[in-house]
């Protein structure tokens, strides 16, 4: 057993990381009397970044990712009668955002090595019905992205919506998550990587599609155009909603995005100390741990492990909690829900995604988790696992 400084000392699930930086940034927003809306110097600044990082024609703020998925699905021209394929093992928005512009959702399973859309699943979905596919990038980890451009490589008019909630700055043989489909979606939500309390993006890779964004960004006007010239008075065009981001989150934002290499770096630490620690017992103990294909670069947004039996999770749990360690779980299955049962276009089999959601468990990820910390938790979880066995 390994000595730790204070080996009762709790050891939280996720711990919000501001500094200094972020607080100047937002005080300057406040204060400097710039405006504070949407737009401003701050959000130029962080969109500046994210374009370099991505190379996407636009980057639009948002006020979540949810949101950004929803300006996605506007772009998209859904109506009655159009489907979306979606992972059954995501998050609601990834969902609900197309249910919200009147599309049907068919869910997908996903495979068991990263936990994204299986492309044989949506082979078996993909029919005239089918408007857009979205990807999820569970744990920053991509997902089989050639499997699914093969399964679409007949159907041009089939768009790709990357729910890149997880994979800012991760890559996919060489690529940018985030740059892969039409569109792409990004969180800011204080769970993420980079955090702004509540924020999100739009990333639109075809020059095509930026101003019609724009129009549905700015509340249905061509407002973006008036301020580049380009019109003389700007007026209602179309549908639209408010979907910008406040220049003093934009600055919180922008203190984050500024120190991307020192946070990557923190977290890929977490994870590859988890990693090492948990692997010499794995096998033996039927404990899954991350799979990272040899042509993925990680996000490291979160580590998650696949409990040998489904019926030990809770008293897991409790093990951990008794020594001071927040664990977490999910997503419930997407279309075994009743929202799911109510919005989709014909009930799916997802056997995968209701094994994966019944045993995965997520450890402790943040930035400031220290490499003693990792090997308490790793330690824990070994014991308890190895004492639960039936
Ligand atoms: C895959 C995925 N998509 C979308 C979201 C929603 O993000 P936001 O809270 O920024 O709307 C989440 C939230 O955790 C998520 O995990």
């Amino acid at each position: 057993m390994s000595q730790y400084a204070n080996p009762e000392w709790p050891i939280r699930f996720n711990v919000p990381d501001y500094g200094d930086a972020e607080a100047e940034y937002a005080r300057e927003s406040l204060l400097g009397g710039g405006s504070t809306s949407a737009n401003g110097q701050f959000s130029h600044k962080a969109v500046e970044i994210l374009q370099a990082e991505t190379g996407a024609a636009e980057v639009l703020l948002t006020t979540s990712c949810t949101a950004a998925l929803e300006l996605s699905a506007m772009l998209l021209d859904l109506g009655p009668g159009d489907t979306v394929i979606v992972p059954s093992f995501t998050f609601t928005s990834s969902a609900l955002a197309f249910v919200r512009q009147g599309a049907r959702i068919l869910f997908c399973d996903i495979e068991p090595r990263t936990l994204g859309p299986d492309p044989a699943s949506v082979a078996a979905l993909l029919d005239d019905s089918v408007k857009a596919v979205v990807l999820v990038h569970y744990a920053g980890i991509a997902c089989d992205v050639e499997g699914i451009r093969e399964v679409l490589k007949d159907r041009p008019d089939v768009a790709v919506v990357e729910d890149n909630a997880h994979g800012l700055f991760g890559r996919w043989r060489g690529e940018p998550l985030g740059t892969l489909g039409r569109f792409a979606t990004l969180s800011f939500h204080d769970t993420k990587n980079f955090i702004c309390g509540e924020g999100g993006a739009l990333v639109v890779s075809d020059t095509a599609d930026v101003d019609r964004a724009w129009v549905h960004y700015d509340k249905g006007t061509d407002r973006q155009a008036f301020f580049l010239g380009q019109v003389d008075k700007y007026s209602w065009r179309d549908n639209g909603s408010s979907f910008g981001l406040a220049d003093p989150l934009a600055a919180v934002l922008l203190a984050q995005l500024e120190r991307r290499e020192s946070i990557q770096s923190r977290r890929r630490a977490v994870h590859e100390r988890y990693a090492a620690a948990l692997a010499p017992n794995a096998d033996e103990l039927g404990l899954q741990l991350p799979v990272v294909p040899d042509d993925v670069e990680p996000a490291y947004h979160l580590f998650h492990v696949l409990l040998p039996e489904a019926s030990m999770r809770r008293a897991v749990m409790s093990d951990l909690k008794r020594k001071g360690i927040e664990s977490a779980f999910h997503y419930v299955p997407l279309h075994d829900s009743d929202g799911g049962e109510r919005f989709a276009a014909r009930p799916t089999e997802c056997p995968v995604s209701i094994d994966v959601s019944s045993r995965l468990l997520r450890l402790p990820f943040h930035n400031s988790l220290t490499p003693d910390e990792c090997d308490r938790v790793a330690e824990t979880l070994l014991a308890s696992v190895a004492g639960r066995r039936s």
